[in-house]
């Protein structure tokens, strides 16, 4: 064989992260800085050599933040492209850096901070949207609208108590993300690359100094670990799930053919060929970003199936599907809350809907009931009644006493003023119902601030 020249395949723009991973550049000088210190603290450097690489790292941090870094080709990941401005200005000092840690303590310590600093952010963004939903709520005490199961009218209820629904669902994506955070919100640092480390150093200082609340206890698990990020996922999936509903809603309602309410201009689009749409293109689309928000839950969880332990390089895909889950739910959340903040409510048309339908049955049968009707029996008498009404095109309402005395003679007057709309709301004032003074109960809560962490 003819000697064949071994040609060398460039695989670096294969391995690489920094073109994403360099959103983390902040924390990673943070936490290069918390580690320095704690490498002066126990003596593992001298303070001379420390004082050059925090003079230096500060200057990184600078030359970061006004955009004047320049990334190089091999820088691989953000941990290495700080490392390597570092010794090209500090020399041998900017090399003891790394002493007693490892890359893969690195990233999990920079996930975390950046994390639990976007938890705040998301948690901050989910309390405006509760606030838009309770202001709306308040608003709009007198709307009454049809309720809803299995999309079929079932019984009246205040609009505000529809969303006020969505209030308390938001309130537990809030404790969920809390939760989370305590989990996020450990120190990884230090547990080196996967066994800890020979020298005498003070993780608690560095957990200090970073403000974690506690320290991983198992230096393998601690390299392995993504719970965290795929908790964050899940959490966040569930919080999407609760948009898209929401969203869901707004697209039915503003249709032609339920015309609750009207979205403001801001949030629709025109269709560029039938001049009289009106598109609910907003909604629509938090509805469809649903979609790589599960995606994101899913791609991680499979990534992180059957890996061996420890660190495996596979787990540097936890990136994007974060930074995307983050971005995404930022996103929706800065416009969800002014939509709901300017949605325009067609109350009337709501009303008469509510109206339509039988939807003060289950009121008609009550009325029986507190005349001593077994309740099963007093729904059967209400069914045929519904029946024989839709037959001649009545509503209930519109029957006479005569008519309904010949189901039942315990019929009699009285029985229009139960049915009405408005009494048929306001009846229901059992806690959490949809009486108007419960929610308002409701909305009174929603102001007590729990203490969130
Ligand atoms: N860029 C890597 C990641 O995101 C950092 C850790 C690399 N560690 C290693 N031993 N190659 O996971």
């Amino acid at each position: 064989m003819k000697n064949k020249k071994s040609k060398k395949t460039d695989t670096s723009g294969f391995t690489a992260s920094i073109s994403f991973d360099r959103r983390l550049a902040p924390y990673d000088i943070e936490g290069s800085i918390a580690h320095c210190k704690m490498l002066v603290k126990c003596k593992i450097i001298s303070k001379s050599e420390g004082d050059k690489i925090l003079k230096g790292l500060r200057e990184i941090e600078e030359e970061i933040s006004k955009e004047k870094f320049k990334f190089l080709p091999q820088d691989e990941d953000i941990h290495m492209a700080v490392e390597r401005r570092l010794i090209e200005k500090t020399g041998e000092s900017g090399g003891r850096l790394h002493t007693a840690r490892s890359r893969n303590d690195q990233v999990s310590l920079d996930m975390r901070m950046y994390l639990r600093d976007e938890i705040k952010k998301i948690s901050a963004l989910i309390e405006n949207l509760q606030d838009s939903i309770v202001k709306s709520s308040e608003r709009n005490m007198e709307v009454i609208m049809p309720g809803f199961t299995h999309l079929q009218h079932a019984q009246p209820v205040l609009f505000s108590h529809h969303l006020m629904a969505y209030f308390f669902m938001l309130k537990r994506d809030r404790e969920r993300f809390a939760d989370c955070l305590k989990r996020v919100n450990v120190l990884p640092l230090d547990a080196g690359a996967l066994a800890g480390t020979s020298s005498s150093i003070d993780r608690e200082f560095v957990a200090r100094q970073l403000g974690f609340s506690s320290i991983s206890e198992n230096s393998i698990d601690t390299v392995s670990d993504r719970d965290f990020v795929i908790e964050f996922l899940s959490v966040g999936a569930m919080l999407m799930m609760h948009f898209s509903r929401l969203a869901e809603e707004l697209v039915i309602w503003s249709s032609p053919e339920f015309s609750f309410i009207e979205m403001d201009e801001d949030f629709c689009t025109g269709s560029s060929i039938m001049p009289q749409k009106k598109n609910p293109d907003v909604a629509e689309l938090i509805r469809g970003k649903t979609g790589r928000i599960y995606g994101n839950l899913q791609s991680l969880l499979t990534v992180m199936k059957g890996l061996p332990l420890s660190y495996n390089r596979d787990m540097q895909e936890d990136k994007e599907r974060l930074f995307d889950t983050v971005d995404t739910l930022k996103n929706v959340l800065t416009v969800l809350s002014p939509l709901i903040s300017s949605l325009k409510l067609n109350s009337k048309r709501m009303l008469s809907l509510a109206k339509e339908g039988y939807a003060n049955a289950t009121d008609a049968a009550d009325y029986l009931v507190k005349k001593g009707v077994p309740f099963r029996k007093a729904h059967r008498l209400i069914r045929d009644i519904v029946l024989y009404s839709m037959g001649r095109g009545k509503s209930l309402e519109e029957l006479s006493v005569k008519e309904l005395k010949v189901f039942s003679p315990l019929f009699s007057e009285d029985f229009f003023d139960v049915i009405n709309i408005k009494r048929c709301v306001e009846s229901r004032k059992s806690q959490g119902g949809t009486a108007p003074e419960k929610v308002k109960n409701q909305i009174k809560k929603s102001k007590v601030k729990e203490k969130q962490e």
